[in-house]
């Protein structure tokens, strides 16, 4: 049986610089897959090719055993570190606009019945990430905190299969961070999601993770730095995702 998602020799090369090299992993569905490494690493690359914004140089991605399709599609959501969330759109603006731009993707507009279920969607969704509260706010009124929550809205409301995080906590204070952990816990398990996330913080990354995948060069070449990528050098399977406390 193949894997729900699977990475095959995959490579990725700006010019004659090689960042991922021979990258080979197979992905299970509902796992949280924690990722490491040096800054300039290809954390982010390799975050790039899994959402189809980036093609890999070479290799392959099979999702379901079939080739990931050549662009972004509702199957795989993104949170990055920092949101450009609209500004000139509330917390529930912002949230409809993420689905009218898939429900309507000329207009990005729904009428009548269509934009009443999406305003229904997107309320119930900013509830569950905890911005119940919040949805007339404009996102100058809202802190970090909320506008990560804000984020996490609008990629889970097109109800992606995968979720790609970027570090997405790492501007937030500690206190904050901590509530986030809880929070992504619970949608990994309520949303039944596939979660990728690279952080650069370690306890996180156990934390979170029901695996914890090191991206690193394995060879340098000190005369042409550019001249080996790095690849998956450590790949530790920490507990199945059921055993994840809350
Ligand atoms: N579009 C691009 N063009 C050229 N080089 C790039 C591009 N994107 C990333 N890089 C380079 O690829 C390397 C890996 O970048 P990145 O994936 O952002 O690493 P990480 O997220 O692990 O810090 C870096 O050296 C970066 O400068
Ligand atoms: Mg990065």
């Amino acid at each position: 049986m193949s894997a729900f998602l699977s990475l095959r020799d995959l490579w990725v090369e700006y010019g004659d610089k090689i960042v991922l090299e021979r990258v080979n992993l197979d992905i299970a569905e509902g796992s949280f897959v924690s990722v490491i490494g040096p800054s300039g690493a290809g954390k982010s690359s390799l975050l790039r090719v899994i959402l189809g914004q980036e093609q890999p140089t070479r290799g392959t991605i099979l999702l379901d055993g079939a080739p990931l399709p050549p662009e972004c599609g509702p199957d795989r959501g993104v949170v990055f570190q920092r949101y450009s969330v609209f500004p000139h759109l509330t917390a529930l603006q912002n949230t409809m606009f993420a689905l009218e731009c898939t429900q309507a993707p000329l207009l990005a507009r729904l009428f009548g019945a269509a934009r009443d279920k999406a305003r229904a969607e997107a309320a119930a969704m900013l509830e569950a990430v905890g911005l119940g509260d919040s949805l007339h706010l404009y996102p100058a009124q809202m802190s970090g905190g909320m506008q990560q929550r804000l984020a996490i809205a609008q990629a889970l409301i097109q109800r992606p299969r995968i979720l790609l995080l970027d570090e997405p906590f790492g501007a937030l204070d500690p206190g904050i961070r901590a509530d986030m952990h809880k929070l992504i816990t619970q949608l990994w398990r309520d949303f039944g999601l596939t979660i990728i996330m690279v952080t650069h913080d370690l306890r996180e990354a156990f934390a979170l993770g029901t695996r914890v995948l090191t991206l690193d060069k394995r060879r340098h070449d000190p005369q042409a730095p550019h001249r080996y990528g790095a690849t998956a050098v450590y790949d530790l399977t920490l507990r199945p995702r059921t055993d994840v406390a809350a």
